[in-house]
């Protein structure tokens, strides 16, 4: 049985001064997904935004250190996460998740688990030329070499989002830039309120 709690989200708000909501990095290992969602942590920060970051590399050394890179494992990854996320959220977080999550079906899964405008989509669309190139971690590399298999863009698709609410392009746009087109959203839509100036 769900037992409902007294203390809710909204005495939260309350507190924080902040409307909780999950932002939801997708796209391409390299494409500056966990390097964004880390600056713009920190800009959140410094204004006084209680914030959580879920990365990818780093969750999957615990809470799925289970998980490999076949459909079924990506797709419980993705799973998890949202429900960590969720939890993060009703906690009265801004929540910033920096996950390939290749695949459409898994990230409207996750969406669903969230009320009306707690989940934001935040595309960061880097070709995959410019993800090979720089190749941080050598991956691009052994994937081609058939080293790795299931590599999201060399042998396992990646599907973009449709209807991202923040679409960055992020082949000729600074962090500083991004992160400001992220904060210029929350401010907009009145997830935050800016007083770092
Ligand atoms: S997801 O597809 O399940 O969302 P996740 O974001 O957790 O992926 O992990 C991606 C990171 O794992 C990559 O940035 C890369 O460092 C590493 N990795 C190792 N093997 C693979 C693979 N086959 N495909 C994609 N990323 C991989």
């Amino acid at each position: 049985m769900w037992h409902d709690q007294r203390v809710t989200k909204k005495d939260r708000m309350k507190l924080t001064k902040q409307k909780p909501c999950v932002l939801w990095f997708t796209g391409l290992s390299g494409s500056g997904k966990s390097t964004i969602a880390n600056a713009l942590e920190e800009m959140l920060y410094h204004n006084g935004n209680f914030t959580y970051l879920l990365d990818g590399d780093n969750i999957r050394h615990g809470l799925n250190k289970d998980l490999g890179f076949n459909e079924s494992s990506r797709i419980e990854n993705i799973r998890r996460v949202g429900e960590v996320a969720k939890l993060f959220v009703d906690s009265g977080l801004l929540v910033l998740t920096a996950f390939i999550s290749p695949f459409i079906k898994d990230r409207e899964l996750v969406k669903n688990l969230f009320e009306e405008g707690e989940f934001l989509e935040i595309f960061i669309d880097t070709p995959l030329e410019t993800c090979e190139k720089r190749d941080p971690k050598g991956l691009y590399k052994k994937a081609r070499d058939g080293k790795i298999k299931n590599f999201t863009g060399i042998d396992s698709p990646y599907e973009p989002p449709k209807n991202a609410q923040i679409h960055i392009k992020n082949d000729n746009i600074s962090i500083d830039e991004a992160c400001q087109k992220i904060v210029d959203y929350l401010i907009k839509k009145k997830y935050i309120q800016w007083s770092n100036t």
